[in-house]
């Protein structure tokens, strides 16, 4: 297990956890859920909807929580009339996973039809969501519509992930790995959640400049960089859409993505993008040149030599103008920070992240990088040689700063107005 995990479960431990599961296949992972918050000394109470004991029988929550599993506001057996009261009183936390596109939709609407809605209606404890559903459910606008709206409420919104589904269809739409809720609501319960009214827009991956349709220019980013920031930043709360060109990764869960090839397809995207964003991220590897006339049908390879005309690709970064935080990386090879800062003058950047390439285990390709952070007002942070992920949060941390100050800005201005 990952050490952010254990750390994790630590603020887990002797916490009222409500865990609510709904009508969905991936209800036995809720079983597996249920597993580790009790190992890890999460006192554990289960709601399950009636269409969740269609997929998984409440006696295997039992078993693994040791207490009884509640499933019907008027069952009056167990006598439950103001259970949910008393269950919302007492939740330090609430989560419900797998979470279908149905009951998110109840509670967006207030609606509290049964006891896990009347149990979310009522508690004041911090919200986690993990979604599950047809890929063409999650992708259906009021489904959308309903996750935006709950997310601007501060409710945590953990996947879903990418890959087959039950359905048989293939998209986004699984419910996030179970290791991934747990950090979730690890930084749920600590309130570390700083970013959630924030939109952060990160780039990644190296940009295809076509030749003919069969060749590219490219360049060797593999976008793990960029990954792993919309990663971090999705986990503290943002609302991130990642613009990657092509690479061979697995999308982050809860990650709004958008895929495009070329450096001026990248630009369009990032232009329409910081028009509402807090807060860009350009890790992605823009090809600077593209072949000034790409042909459409394939070069024959016929002469010995052959010359390709080459011109500048925009300046991206430098393109975007507005109200927000811009940070740039900086692939440098000699003179790493005096090049990086000068990028961050000329492209007017509130950070930079300056990356040696050409030391092992860094920049293109690799699983861990050795960054120094650069801000305008002259901050300087030397990291040392860290996973990417790693790297991720240290720059994530110095990205929430600063709009965090931007905002408190913001704040004493319009005070000093009225
Ligand atoms: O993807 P990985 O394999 O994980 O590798 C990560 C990385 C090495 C690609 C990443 O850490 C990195 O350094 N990304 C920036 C690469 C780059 O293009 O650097 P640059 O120094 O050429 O450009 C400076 C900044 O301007 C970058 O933020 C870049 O995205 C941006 N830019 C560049 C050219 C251009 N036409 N428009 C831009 O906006």
């Amino acid at each position: 297990m990952p050490d952010s995990d254990k750390v994790g479960m630590n603020y887990l431990a002797n916490k009222n956890i409500v865990l609510g599961v709904t009508g969905s296949i991936a209800a036995y992972k809720g079983v597996m859920l249920a597993s580790k918050l009790t190992q890890a000394g999460s006192i554990v109470d289960v709601i399950m909807t009636q269409a969740a004991m269609e997929f998984v029988s409440p006696v295997s929550f039992q078993g693994v929580t040791q207490r009884p599993v509640m499933v019907d506001l008027f069952d009056s057996a167990q006598s439950f009339e103001m259970e949910h009261i008393a269950l919302a009183d007492r939740a330090d936390l609430m989560v419900i996973a797998p979470a279908t596109a149905n009951t998110i939709a109840k509670i967006v609407a207030g609606i509290a039809d049964n006891l896990l809605t009347c149990t979310v209606l009522a508690t004041k404890s911090p919200l986690v969501i993990a979604p599950a559903m047809n890929v063409n459910m999650y992708q259906n606008q009021v489904t959308q519509n309903n996750l935006y709206k709950l997310w601007e409420r501060g409710v945590v919104i953990i996947g879903p992930g990418e890959g087959s589904l039950a359905c048989g269809d293939t998209g986004v739409g699984r419910l996030a790995e179970v290791e991934h809720i747990i950090e979730g609501l690890h930084r749920a319960i600590k309130k570390d959640n700083d970013l959630t009214s924030k939109r952060i827009i990160v780039t990644a991956g190296g940009t295809q400049e076509p030749i003919d349709p069969v060749r590219t220019i490219t360049n060797r980013s593999s976008g793990k960089m960029g990954y792993a920031l919309a990663a971090a930043a999705q986990l503290r709360g943002a609302r991130v859409t990642l613009i990657t060109a092509p690479t061979g990764l697995v999308p982050p869960s809860g990650v709004q993505i958008r895929r495009v090839e070329t450096a001026l397809e990248m630009r369009e995207a990032v232009l329409e993008e910081v028009a509402q964003a807090d807060a860009l991220i350009m890790a992605a590897a823009v090809a600077d040149y593209r072949p000034s006339n790409a042909v459409t049908s394939k070069m024959k390879s016929k002469d010995e030599m052959v010359t390709l005309e080459l011109v500048k690709n925009p300046d991206i970064l430098g393109e975007v103008k507005g109200d927000l935080i811009k940070a740039g990386f900086a692939a440098e090879s000699d003179d790493l920070e005096q090049n990086a800062i000068q990028k961050m003058r000329n492209k007017g950047l509130d950070l930079i992240v300056a990356n040696d390439i050409t030391a092992p285990g860094c920049g293109f390709g690799s699983d861990t990088n050795r960054v120094v952070i650069l801000d305008a007002d002259g901050g300087r942070e030397e990291l040392p040689l860290l996973p990417k992920s790693q790297v991720a949060m240290r720059v994530i941390d110095r990205l929430a700063r600063l709009l965090n100050t931007k905002s408190r800005e913001w704040e004493s201005r319009t005070e000093t107005a009225c």
